[in-house]
Protein backbone atom coordinates (compact mmCIF):
# COMPACT_ATOMS: atom_id res chain seq x y z
CA UNK A 1 0.00 0.00 0.00
CA UNK A 2 1.29 3.05 -0.85
CA UNK A 3 -0.97 5.20 1.11
CA UNK A 4 -0.72 5.81 5.06
CA UNK A 5 -4.28 4.06 5.23
CA UNK A 6 -3.43 1.40 3.58
CA UNK A 7 -0.40 1.17 5.86
CA UNK A 8 -2.41 1.59 8.74
CA UNK A 9 -4.81 -0.66 7.56
CA UNK A 10 -1.80 -3.70 7.39
CA UNK A 11 -0.59 -2.71 10.71
CA UNK A 12 -3.95 -3.62 12.17
CA UNK A 13 -3.55 -6.73 10.87
CA UNK A 14 -4.70 -9.60 13.56
CA UNK A 15 -1.63 -12.17 14.63
CA UNK A 16 -3.88 -14.51 13.77
CA UNK A 17 -3.37 -13.53 10.20
CA UNK A 18 0.60 -13.94 10.40
CA UNK A 19 0.14 -17.14 12.06
CA UNK A 20 -2.07 -18.89 9.48
CA UNK A 21 0.21 -17.59 6.50
CA UNK A 22 3.33 -18.81 8.28
CA UNK A 23 1.39 -22.35 8.90
CA UNK A 24 3.08 -22.08 12.02
CA UNK A 25 2.48 -20.89 16.25
CA UNK A 26 5.63 -19.25 17.60
CA UNK A 27 5.20 -19.69 21.24
CA UNK A 28 7.91 -17.94 23.74
CA UNK A 29 8.54 -19.51 27.13
CA UNK A 30 11.64 -20.27 29.31
CA UNK A 31 12.10 -23.57 30.31
CA UNK A 32 12.99 -24.87 33.66
CA UNK A 33 9.60 -23.91 35.40
CA UNK A 34 8.36 -27.15 36.53
CA UNK A 35 5.68 -28.39 35.87
CA UNK A 36 4.82 -26.04 32.77
CA UNK A 37 7.75 -26.07 30.98
CA UNK A 38 10.73 -28.28 31.31
CA UNK A 39 13.80 -30.04 29.31
CA UNK A 40 13.26 -33.98 29.60
CA UNK A 41 16.03 -36.25 29.33
CA UNK A 42 15.83 -36.18 25.06
CA UNK A 43 15.99 -32.58 25.06
CA UNK A 44 12.40 -32.21 24.30
CA UNK A 45 10.39 -29.71 25.82
CA UNK A 46 7.32 -30.75 28.20
CA UNK A 47 4.96 -29.27 30.32
CA UNK A 48 1.50 -28.26 30.92
CA UNK A 49 2.35 -25.16 28.97
CA UNK A 50 3.61 -26.97 25.85
CA UNK A 51 0.48 -29.80 25.98
CA UNK A 52 -1.82 -26.63 25.74
CA UNK A 53 0.56 -24.91 22.95
CA UNK A 54 0.15 -28.03 21.07
CA UNK A 55 -3.33 -28.32 21.43
CA UNK A 56 -3.62 -24.29 20.07
CA UNK A 57 -1.75 -25.13 16.90
CA UNK A 58 -3.85 -28.21 16.11
CA UNK A 59 -7.07 -26.42 17.09
CA UNK A 60 -5.49 -23.41 14.27
CA UNK A 61 -4.19 -26.12 12.06
CA UNK A 62 -0.56 -25.09 11.77
CA UNK A 63 2.65 -25.77 13.04
CA UNK A 64 3.61 -25.72 16.83
CA UNK A 65 6.78 -23.98 16.64
CA UNK A 66 8.66 -23.58 20.46
CA UNK A 67 10.86 -20.71 20.99
CA UNK A 68 12.67 -21.13 24.59
CA UNK A 69 13.77 -17.53 25.69
CA UNK A 70 15.15 -16.02 28.79
CA UNK A 71 12.90 -14.70 31.35
CA UNK A 72 14.23 -11.82 32.15
CA UNK A 73 13.72 -10.52 28.26
CA UNK A 74 10.60 -12.28 27.31
CA UNK A 75 8.10 -9.24 27.64
CA UNK A 76 10.19 -7.06 24.86
CA UNK A 77 11.17 -10.67 23.04
CA UNK A 78 7.15 -10.95 22.40
CA UNK A 79 6.98 -6.75 21.37
CA UNK A 80 9.73 -7.44 19.11
CA UNK A 81 7.99 -9.97 17.20
CA UNK A 82 10.42 -12.93 18.23
CA UNK A 83 7.23 -15.35 18.83
CA UNK A 84 3.53 -14.89 18.86
CA UNK A 85 2.42 -15.23 22.25
CA UNK A 86 3.98 -15.49 25.85
CA UNK A 87 2.99 -19.36 27.14
CA UNK A 88 5.32 -19.53 30.45
CA UNK A 89 3.45 -19.25 33.85
CA UNK A 90 3.44 -15.86 33.71
CA UNK A 91 1.12 -14.40 36.61
CA UNK A 92 -1.31 -11.53 35.38
CA UNK A 93 0.08 -8.02 37.08
CA UNK A 94 -0.81 -4.82 36.74
CA UNK A 95 2.67 -3.84 36.07
CA UNK A 96 2.65 -6.63 33.41
CA UNK A 97 -0.39 -5.32 32.06
CA UNK A 98 0.51 -2.11 31.00
CA UNK A 99 3.00 -3.49 28.06
CA UNK A 100 0.99 -6.64 27.35
CA UNK A 101 -2.50 -7.95 26.92
CA UNK A 102 -3.88 -11.19 28.85
CA UNK A 103 -6.04 -13.72 27.84
CA UNK A 104 -8.19 -15.17 30.32
CA UNK A 105 -6.54 -16.58 33.12
CA UNK A 106 -5.68 -20.46 32.59
CA UNK A 107 -5.20 -21.18 36.16
CA UNK A 108 -4.50 -19.99 39.60
CA UNK A 109 -2.04 -20.31 41.70
CA UNK A 110 -0.19 -18.09 44.47
CA UNK A 111 3.50 -17.75 46.19
CA UNK A 112 4.32 -20.75 48.37
CA UNK A 113 7.72 -21.65 50.36
CA UNK A 114 9.90 -24.66 50.84
CA UNK A 115 12.15 -24.08 53.89
CA UNK A 116 15.21 -25.89 55.15
CA UNK A 117 14.45 -29.12 56.68
CA UNK A 118 16.26 -27.45 60.03
CA UNK A 119 13.38 -24.84 60.49
CA UNK A 120 10.52 -27.88 60.53
CA UNK A 121 8.36 -26.89 63.24
CA UNK A 122 9.90 -23.45 64.04
CA UNK A 123 8.83 -21.24 61.33
CA UNK A 124 5.32 -22.02 59.95
CA UNK A 125 4.19 -18.69 58.32
CA UNK A 126 6.10 -16.46 55.50
CA UNK A 127 5.87 -14.00 58.42
CA UNK A 128 8.42 -15.66 60.42
CA UNK A 129 11.14 -15.23 57.84
CA UNK A 130 10.45 -11.39 58.23
CA UNK A 131 13.81 -11.06 59.67
CA UNK A 132 17.32 -10.51 58.57
CA UNK A 133 18.86 -13.38 59.79
CA UNK A 134 16.84 -15.43 57.19
CA UNK A 135 18.22 -15.90 53.57
CA UNK A 136 15.26 -16.27 51.48
CA UNK A 137 15.51 -17.39 47.63
CA UNK A 138 13.79 -16.93 44.51
CA UNK A 139 13.96 -16.12 40.93
CA UNK A 140 15.06 -12.80 38.99
CA UNK A 141 11.79 -10.65 37.73
CA UNK A 142 9.50 -12.76 38.63
CA UNK A 143 6.65 -12.77 40.87
CA UNK A 144 8.24 -14.34 43.79
CA UNK A 145 10.99 -11.93 43.53
CA UNK A 146 8.31 -9.16 43.73
CA UNK A 147 6.59 -11.32 46.74
CA UNK A 148 9.58 -11.69 49.17
CA UNK A 149 10.68 -8.16 48.66
CA UNK A 150 6.96 -7.17 49.60
CA UNK A 151 5.56 -9.57 51.83
CA UNK A 152 9.29 -10.10 53.53
CA UNK A 153 10.58 -7.09 53.47
CA UNK A 154 12.80 -7.85 56.28
CA UNK A 155 14.60 -10.72 55.56
CA UNK A 156 17.91 -11.41 53.62
CA UNK A 157 16.46 -11.81 50.05
CA UNK A 158 19.02 -13.51 47.26
CA UNK A 159 17.96 -13.52 43.80
CA UNK A 160 19.18 -16.22 41.07
CA UNK A 161 18.94 -16.84 37.15
CA UNK A 162 16.99 -20.37 37.56
CA UNK A 163 14.61 -22.07 39.88
CA UNK A 164 17.13 -24.76 40.84
CA UNK A 165 19.74 -22.63 41.27
CA UNK A 166 17.46 -20.80 44.26
CA UNK A 167 16.34 -24.26 45.58
CA UNK A 168 19.97 -25.88 45.91
CA UNK A 169 21.03 -22.98 47.78
CA UNK A 170 18.17 -23.89 50.63
CA UNK A 171 18.70 -27.61 50.11
CA UNK A 172 22.73 -27.19 51.13
CA UNK A 173 21.85 -24.98 53.58
CA UNK A 174 23.50 -21.86 52.43
CA UNK A 175 20.24 -20.21 52.45
CA UNK A 176 16.65 -20.81 54.96
CA UNK A 177 13.77 -20.48 52.48
CA UNK A 178 13.02 -20.44 48.65
CA UNK A 179 9.43 -18.52 47.33
CA UNK A 180 7.81 -19.54 45.08
CA UNK A 181 5.17 -20.50 42.58
CA UNK A 182 2.79 -23.21 44.61
CA UNK A 183 3.00 -25.83 41.75
CA UNK A 184 6.31 -25.45 41.10
CA UNK A 185 6.91 -26.03 45.06
CA UNK A 186 4.95 -28.96 44.75
CA UNK A 187 7.27 -30.70 42.37
CA UNK A 188 10.61 -30.02 43.80
CA UNK A 189 9.30 -31.27 47.26
CA UNK A 190 8.25 -34.24 45.33
CA UNK A 191 11.55 -34.76 43.72
CA UNK A 192 14.11 -33.23 46.41
CA UNK A 193 12.31 -32.51 49.14
CA UNK A 194 12.62 -35.90 51.37
CA UNK A 195 14.68 -35.24 54.11
CA UNK A 196 15.55 -31.85 52.62
CA UNK A 197 12.72 -29.73 52.46
CA UNK A 198 9.90 -28.80 53.93
CA UNK A 199 6.67 -27.40 52.53
CA UNK A 200 4.91 -24.92 53.64
CA UNK A 201 1.73 -25.16 50.68
CA UNK A 202 -0.26 -22.80 51.43
CA UNK A 203 -0.13 -20.22 49.13
CA UNK A 204 -0.11 -16.47 50.30
CA UNK A 205 -0.01 -14.28 47.47
CA UNK A 206 -3.09 -14.01 44.29
CA UNK A 207 -1.58 -15.01 40.83
CA UNK A 208 -3.60 -15.81 37.90
CA UNK A 209 -1.34 -17.40 35.08
CA UNK A 210 -2.79 -16.66 32.10
CA UNK A 211 -0.94 -15.90 28.07
CA UNK A 212 0.25 -12.87 26.92
CA UNK A 213 -0.02 -11.51 23.72
CA UNK A 214 0.91 -7.30 22.16
CA UNK A 215 -1.30 -5.02 22.50
CA UNK A 216 -4.53 -4.08 20.04
CA UNK A 217 -5.09 -7.25 18.76
CA UNK A 218 -8.75 -8.04 19.68
CA UNK A 219 -9.21 -10.60 17.10
CA UNK A 220 -6.23 -12.69 18.95
CA UNK A 221 -7.70 -12.28 22.45
CA UNK A 222 -10.86 -13.39 20.96
CA UNK A 223 -9.80 -16.40 19.51
CA UNK A 224 -7.68 -17.10 22.33
CA UNK A 225 -10.33 -17.07 25.39
CA UNK A 226 -12.97 -18.69 23.24
CA UNK A 227 -10.72 -21.33 22.67
CA UNK A 228 -9.78 -21.87 26.50
CA UNK A 229 -13.40 -21.57 27.16
CA UNK A 230 -13.91 -24.79 24.55
CA UNK A 231 -10.64 -26.67 26.26
CA UNK A 232 -12.14 -26.30 29.67
CA UNK A 233 -15.62 -27.62 29.47
CA UNK A 234 -14.89 -30.18 26.68
CA UNK A 235 -11.70 -32.21 29.01
CA UNK A 236 -9.11 -31.22 26.91
CA UNK A 237 -8.22 -28.87 29.93
CA UNK A 238 -8.45 -31.48 32.40
CA UNK A 239 -6.40 -33.97 30.49
CA UNK A 240 -3.74 -31.67 30.67
CA UNK A 241 -4.23 -30.64 34.20
CA UNK A 242 -4.56 -34.34 35.08
CA UNK A 243 -0.55 -35.22 34.09
CA UNK A 244 0.86 -32.14 35.09
CA UNK A 245 -0.71 -30.67 38.42
CA UNK A 246 -2.80 -32.96 40.12
CA UNK A 247 -0.94 -34.82 42.36
N1 LIG B 1 4.45 -16.95 37.79
C1 LIG B 1 5.72 -16.38 38.02
C2 LIG B 1 5.85 -15.04 37.33
O1 LIG B 1 5.07 -14.71 36.50
C3 LIG B 1 6.86 -17.28 37.58
C4 LIG B 1 6.83 -17.73 36.17
C5 LIG B 1 8.15 -18.30 35.71
N2 LIG B 1 8.02 -18.93 34.45
C6 LIG B 1 9.03 -19.54 33.80
N3 LIG B 1 8.77 -20.13 32.69
N4 LIG B 1 10.24 -19.54 34.31
O2 LIG B 1 6.73 -14.29 37.59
Amino acid sequence: GSSWAADIDLAKKSTIEQILQKGELRVGFEAGYMPFEMTDQKGEFVGFDIDMAKMMAKAMGVKFVPVNTAWDGIIPSLITGKFDIIMSGMTVTQERNLKVNFADPYIVVGQAILLNKKHEGAITSYKDLNDSKYIVTSKLGTTGEQAVKRYIPKCTYKSFETETEAVLEVINGKADAYVYDQPNCVVIMAQQGSGNLVFLDEPFTYEPLAWAITKGDPDFLNWLNNFLRQVKNDGRYDQIYNKWIKS
